[in-house]
């Protein structure tokens, strides 16, 4: 079929072969800039091809490669059937420069790699535009002439079909460092590219080059190849091709006849470590940094002389350790005046906010001599605000903890560029440790957690919390892993250790108050114990080595579940609990697939003997898929990736083996948006948890990872974290809203549904089944619209009345900020003609659920 519009764009590229972004034919004087060169593809006959581009760059057929009558413009089309390429003995155009390149294909089979144009390199192509193995559509560039340099690849979301022509555009804009892919005149994906290279060998038709060797040979046919030095993105073009490929309306039929798999009601949870101060300096409500001196042997980090070094001289002490406490190291002050003292800077300022009530304390002692009173105080750092004081007495040449209230004024602004000071009544030597200061905490609990962070966490109505990590719970070496009975007890007990993501955790925030973080949102902690494997590699390998760690976590197992008669019980409850916890699931380590040694084998088998014997209704999760000695009952998988390739791979575990062990995707998140995610990254993960819900046959249980990340400067270890803040403030990210609307929104079983022609619409039907609510969950990740027909099949009743949440923005590149935390909300309207068969229109770039009545 020959179009028209075609015929007309053909006739002015003949000229200048791609139009210029004001829709004016790119003037043949700036060609020399813009090198470029145009394969109509219809002589229909022969074995070469003319470059009607100008630059006589003529192609010649190799290997086969012939012509096709069902051209998509003009007489002819080339036709490859998986060998052969025109093969243009030139580079036409220089790939380290911005550049376009655009074709016409239509696919015979849709399956393997399949690049329709490319640019020969030595060992690989300057640039793919081809079908990639997904079966999706990808523009693809390297960073080098390497193919184990970085690659950017902006990919198409809809799934191919064979015998469809599509017409396709991939540009490099150097300027922009981005490359972007146009499917059917639709902007499909962009992908950053930080720098490019120059492929000098020939311009293939139908092949690709990787590792030396020619590659990707297409099958399908291919018609009007362009391509041009510079960015030639023409509107006019682009809605010329649109109207050329129409789309056939979108609907969804809902099954009700069937039942698809049982949701698991724990299905959704949430993944906690300290990273990026997620704990210390975040969760944890603590707002002394460096409270018991351990951050740096050689210097009081995060500590000065108040007010100033005239005042005093402040240093770290080892030689003066608290008897029977894990409080070795100390603040030296020497004050050489009254009012000379030591002064915290918090993690990243000291919060303050009215009528708010902060406890103090500290352990303290003087050389004997010094009697004078003390002075806590919250102040501004410049000084000149004070906004709580309070005096502490009757310091001796003993250690002895002090306690004391401080409590702002009612006028006292909201600020967070405080510290937190202790200064001497007279001159003297004194010596503090675990200086510690809370404001008030979620449900009032001492040593508790921050009130902001625990409501947002709580809104999402979590149903798990794996915990303690994550690589937190590895540690750099075994020495540094969590190391869960020094976590526990008294704080002063504890020694803290250094944390894999570069600072020390006090370790306040222990075994326990992770276990209270579970009562207080009422989630079920999901335990993974140490297996015997550190993040820098260190690791134990045989039976007998690994038998102290696995012993650790039965008792580990026995704290959070056995009866007050047992050892460990009897230890949780003189921690104040004396309730079991419920607890489903044990993971055994974190990612060991980057052992390599082959010892998960080995240390797997011994943790799974010997915690089945013990608590054989227990589910162990283990964390590479190909342990032989054992059946794991369920595997751990990590997945950050890009929102597109989330969306691309949407379907994935539609293709698991239902006989094997089941999946808990333990951390997941689309890796777009920093220091948390963006609307894009919201779609791309609702796209893929669309995917869990369908196949919670496979998918029990999953959870994002991070969670928190504290956005000051230099705070985090992490690019894209769920939830964001300071000292004072937090926000919740638009993927936060994604995590939301799954978890209230999901039924007890899955409703088969099916969708055509909705191009890239991934989605999720599933119902309450006794209340007869469903769930209906869509997600768009392009900029249009889909209208959809959505037909209820075998329902017996329906309300016409339902609603339907909308997470969406202008740009999909939106996002929250501290300064802008609801710039992407959901927001709720009524449906009001719900029946067997109605009409709804998915926003672009939305998430939407719709909630129906049916019986
Ligand atoms: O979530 C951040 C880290 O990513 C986790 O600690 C680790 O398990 C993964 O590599």
């Amino acid at each position: 079929m020959i179009s028209k519009r075609f015929n007309i764009s053909r006739s002015l590229a003949a000229a200048a072969v791609f139009i210029s972004a004001c829709g004016v034919a790119a003037p043949q004087a700036r060609a020399a800039e813009a090198a470029a060169g145009y394969w109509p593809l219809d002589e229909g006959t022969g074995t070469t091809t003319a470059d009607a581009g100008g630059q006589g760059a003529t192609g010649t057929l190799m290997d086969g490669a012939g012509w096709a009558t069902d051209a998509k413009v003009g007489k002819s089309a080339l036709a490859l059937g998986g060998h052969g390429s025109v093969d243009v003995a030139n580079s036409v155009i220089d790939t380290s420069q911005s550049f376009t390149v655009s074709a016409w294909v239509k696919l015979k089979t849709v399956g393997g790699f399949q690049t329709f144009v490319s640019i020969d390199g030595d060992k690989i192509s300057g640039f793919f535009l081809q079908l990639r193995s997904s079966g999706n559509f990808g523009f693809t560039h390297y960073e080098a002439d390497n193919p184990d340099s970085r690659s950017a690849i902006a990919g198409a979301l809809a799934q191919t079909e064979p015998n469809v022509w599509y017409h396709l555009i991939g540009v490099y804009d150097a300027d922009a460092k981005q490359i972007k892919l146009y499917v059917n005149g639709v902007l499909q994906d962009t992908a950053p590219l930080d720098k490019s290279w120059r492929a000098q060998g020939h311009l293939e038709i139908g092949r690709g080059k990787y590792n030396g060797a020619s590659v990707d040979f297409s099958d399908a046919e291919i018609d009007d190849v362009r391509v041009a030095q510079g960015v030639h993105v023409d509107p006019a073009v682009l809605a010329s091709v649109k109207e050329d490929t129409p789309s056939l309306p979108a609907t969804m039929t809902i099954d009700f006849t069937q039942n698809g798999p049982k949701v698991s009601p724990l299905m959704y949870g949430l993944m906690i470590e300290d990273i990026s101060h997620s704990i210390d300096g975040g969760l944890y409500a603590e707002l002394i940094r460096n409270r018991a001196l351990k951050d740096d042997g050689n210097k009081p980090v995060y500590w000065d002389a108040y007010p100033s070094s005239s005042f005093a001289s402040i240093a770290v002490d080892t030689r003066q350790p608290v008897p029977n406490t894990a409080l070795t190291s100390s603040l030296r002050l020497d004050a050489s005046s009254a009012g000379g003292g030591i002064a915290n800077e918090g993690y990243w300022g000291i919060p303050v906010a009215p009528s708010t009530k902060y406890r103090a304390s500290f352990y303290a002692k003087s050389d004997g001599k010094y009697s004078a009173p003390l002075t806590v105080s919250i102040q501004s750092n410049d000084g000149a605000a004070t906004f709580a004081t309070a005096t502490v007495a009757g310091v001796t040449g003993d250690w002895k903890k002090y306690t004391v209230t401080l409590t702002t004024d009612k006028s006292a602004p909201k600020s967070q560029n405080n510290k937190f000071v202790i200064a001497a009544g007279a001159s003297g030597a004194l010596w503090f440790t675990q200086v510690s200061l809370f404001p008030p905490t979620f449900h009032d609990r001492p040593n508790g957690t921050r009130v902001d962070l625990m409501k947002h966490l709580d809104a999402i109505h979590p149903a798990f919390l794996r915990m303690p990590g994550g690589n937190y719970l590895e540690g750099n070496t075994i020495a540094e892993r969590f190391d869960w009975k020094k976590t526990i007890g008294p704080i002063e007990q504890r020694p803290g250790h250094q944390d894999p993501w570069g600072y020390r955790s006090n370790d306040g925030f222990g075994l326990m108050e992770y276990l209270e973080w579970c009562d207080d949102l009422k989630m079920e902690p999901l335990l993974a114990v140490f297996a015997g494997f550190a993040l820098g590699h260190e690791h134990v390998s045989t039976a007998a080595e690994v038998q102290p760690y696995v012993q650790d976590a039965l008792d580990e197992i026995e704290y959070l579940i056995g009866g007050p008669d047992t050892q460990w019980g009897a230890e949780r409850v003189k921690d104040g609990h004396p309730k079991p916890f419920s607890l489903h699931y044990v993971e055994i380590g974190n990612e060991d697939f980057f052992d390599n040694s082959g010892s998960y084998e080995v240390r797997y088998a011994a943790f799974h003997d010997a915690i089945k014997a013990k608590y054989p209704q227990l589910l162990l999760i283990a964390t590479r898929s190909d342990v032989k000695s054992r059946k794991p009952d369920v595997i751990d998988d990590h997945y950050y990736q890009s929102a597109r390739s989330f969306e691309a791979d949407w379907r994935h575990y539609d293709k698991s083996d239902r006989t094997a062990p089941k999946v808990f995707v333990g951390e997941y998140a689309s890796q777009e948006g920093v220091p948390t995610p963006n609307l894009k990254a919201a779609l791309g993960d609702a796209a893929f948890m669309a995917g869990f819900e369908r196949n919670a046959d496979v998918v029990q249980i999953a959870s994002y990872a991070p969670l928190l990340v504290n956005v000051n400067p230099g705070a985090s270890q992490w690019g894209t974290n769920l939830i964001g803040f300071d000292a004072l403030n937090s926000y919740v990210s638009p993927a936060y809203y994604t995590q939301q609307l799954f978890s209230l929104y999901h039924g007890d079983t899955v409703v088969p549904a099916t969708v055509e022609h909705g191009g890239a619409l991934s989605y999720v039907v599933s119902k309450v089944s006794k209340m007869g609510v469903v769930y209906v969950k869509v997600v768009n990740p392009m900029a249009s619209p889909i209208t959809t027909t959505i037909t209820l099949n075998g329902a017996k009743s329906i309300a016409t009345k339902g609603s339907a949440i909308v997470l969406t923005s202008a740009n999909d590149t939106d996002t929250n900020t501290i300064s802008e935390p609801k710039k992407v909300v959901p927001v709720t309207s009524p449906l009001k003609s719900v029946g067997k068969t109605f009409q709804y229109t998915f926003a672009g770039n939305s998430l939407t659920v719709l909630t129906l009545s049916v019986k």
